[in-house]
């Protein structure tokens, strides 16, 4: 099975509502992601009790400040014992070299992603903001940097994946949300693919948020979307 590769998003404000949901996962089927908001309302202890019940964790806290404190922040995210973490690639070369160091010295480090344009930010506000060119020339121009600056591989769209790995080669980490069952409800993500799909762009992980935890039964979905990327071709 291939499902090491999804990512279920636990986007609850309720620490009790992510570690029954994770309860009722399965670790070998897929790890889990703690975002701001849960992280927020409830802290070090929920991706204590999610590492307790045998999860891999991607800590989604998207870190951007001056290099000295995300490197504070990023050997913190070490010291939880997280399987990735992330910062934002648009806080500069110096930021994303301190956040590589700052983790270098760490144990076990986690996998360092970079965000590149958030996908909500479209080509008007890009320029309001000061960006030139549109929202695609900003990802493979942040990417680009990301893997300058020693980080392991950026999130993006699953349809991006295929330029990515052209210019920064099959190696370089790609992380797509916007992923949806075929037949699902879109929900506020415009632009979706399927799992099987992303593979076969070239994801290397999944981030899959209500599809599986707004499922009457996860564990059944999980199993479905694991069976869907049997025989699809996977990146390493
Ligand atoms: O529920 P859904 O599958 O849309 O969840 C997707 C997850 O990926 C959410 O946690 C969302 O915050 C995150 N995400 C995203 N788009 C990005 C970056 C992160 O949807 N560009």
């Amino acid at each position: 099975m291939d499902s090491s590769r999804v990512i279920v998003a636990l986007d609850t404000p309720e620490a009790g509502d992510a570690l029954a949901l994770a309860r009722r996962l399965d670790p070998r089927l897929c790890r889990v992601k703690v975002g701001k908001e849960l992280f927020t309302a409830a802290g070090p202890a929920v991706v204590e009790g999610l590492r307790r019940l045998g999860f891999e964790v991607f800590l989604d806290l998207k870190f951007h400040d001056i290099p000295n404190t995300v490197a504070g922040a990023c050997r913190a995210a070490a010291a939880l014992g997280v399987w990735m973490v992330n910062v934002h690639a648009s806080g500069g070369g110096a930021m994303m070299r301190a956040a590589r160091e700052a983790l270098a010295a760490a144990p076990k480090p986690p996998l360092l992603i970079g965000v590149t344009v958030l996908t909500s930010l479209g080509d008007e506000e890009l320029a309001e903001i000061g960006f030139a060119g549109n929202a695609q020339a900003n990802v493979e121009r942040l990417a680009r940097l990301a893997a300058a600056s020693g980080l392991d591989g950026v999130v993006c769209s699953a349809r991006e994946c295929p330029q990515l790995r052209a210019t920064l080669g099959p190696a370089f980490v790609t992380v797509t949300p916007g992923i949806r069952l075929p037949g699902d409800d879109k929900g506020d993500q415009a632009r979706v693919v399927t799992p099987a799909d992303a593979v076969r762009l070239g994801a290397h992980y999944l981030v899959i948020g209500r599809p599986v935890t707004r499922s009457p039964d996860p564990v059944a979905t999980l199993q479905s979307i694991a069976r869907s990327l049997e025989g699809g071709k996977a990146s390493p």
